[in-house]
């Protein structure tokens, strides 16, 4: 696996720009019959239970990968969705095609994290979903050589970064009256994975299922569910020098019991899933979305 590029977009500030013009007209239009075409092609009991009206997510890590997967099928149920992650041509670019809002952040920088929701509130208005999607490694190191720094930096945006913004959209979900979270873990937050060394990255990620059965407890009596989805392995930009050499895709295979390579639409069905009213008794789990991997 290698790290998501740091480029320097955004850096260090949410961006209300984008914003503004996606954001406010967007909301009902495009969404809304992306919405129509996913929910109502399905039984009205499926409408029900899938459909996400009108309601404001947040989809971080949306310029690459699982990110922009998640904010198209949560637009196509008829959310308003904000992206966010650092680099604003590629969010600009999505949230013109589903009519959403670009929020620029490097949410390794804990006080730019702060920025994202005022951001979306202003533009979309409060968020009942939030989709804590971004997530890097920084360091291949074995775990005996991990440098601190790095591991610092992992746990801020993997671990702390979801939790802020957590915190912040919690106010908005209980004057809602209702809310879902959903983190973005990996099976490495749950088993060790051979040959690819990741101890930080491991550990932010079991921490978000620490943190998940808390919130989801805490947080229950406001009706905001908390869960985590898993993944197993899936090309993106992330697993990229994986998936780049025939010896690992063949590691991945052989490891793998379905016989098919995961892809992040797989991921997807379970995001939305949490997201909706479908799983509205579902709180405080990690759902392993993996292939099998873990069942082994
Ligand atoms: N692919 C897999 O096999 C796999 C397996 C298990 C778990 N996961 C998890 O799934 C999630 C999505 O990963 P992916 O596979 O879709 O990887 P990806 O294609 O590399 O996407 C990562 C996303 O996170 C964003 N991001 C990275 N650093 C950021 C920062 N400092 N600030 C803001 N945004 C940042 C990136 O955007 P910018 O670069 O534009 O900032 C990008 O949108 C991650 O949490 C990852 O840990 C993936």
């Amino acid at each position: 696996m290698t790290s998501a590029p740091e480029g320097s977009a955004g850096t260090g500030s949410a961006t209300g720009t984008g914003a503004g013009s996606g954001a406010g007209t967007g909301a009902g239009s495009g969404a809304g019959t992306g919405a129509g075409s996913g929910a109502a092609g399905g039984t009205d009991a499926a409408a029900r239970v899938f459909g996400l009206d009108g309601r404001v997510a947040i989809v971080t890590g949306a310029s690459s990968g699982l990110g922009v997967a998640v904010a198209r099928a949560l637009a196509s149920f008829g959310a308003r969705v904000a992206v966010v992650a650092r680099r604003l041509d590629k969010l600009t670019e999505l949230a013109k095609e589903i009519d959403g809002l670009p929020v620029a952040c490097d949410l390794s920088d804990l006080a730019a994290v702060r920025r994202v929701v005022p951001a979306v509130v202003e533009g979309l208005g409060a968020p009942e979903i939030l989709v804590n999607g971004a997530g890097s490694m920084f360091t291949y190191e074995r775990a005996e050589s991990e440098p601190v720094e790095d591991s610092r930096r992992t746990i801020d945006l993997n671990l702390l970064a979801p939790f802020l913004l957590s915190q912040d959209v919690f106010p908005h979900m209980v004057a809602a009256g209702r809310g879902t979270i959903i983190n973005v873990s990996s099976i490495s937050g749950k088993v060790g994975i051979p040959g690819i060394p990741q101890a930080s990255y491991a550990a932010s990620k079991a921490g978000l299922s620490g943190l998940t059965s808390e919130l989801a407890v805490q947080w229950a009596r406001h009706s905001i569910r908390v869960n985590t989805v898993a993944p197993g392995f899936f090309r993106s930009e992330i697993t990229g020098p994986l998936y780049s050499s025939e010896r690992s895709i063949e590691y991945l295979r052989r490891n793998t019991p379905l016989p098919k390579e995961g892809t992040a639409e797989d991921i997807v069905g379970a995001v939305l899933w949490l997201a909706g009213d479908a799983g509205s008794y579902v709180t405080g789990q990690t759902i392993v979305v993996d292939g099998g991997w873990t069942a082994r």
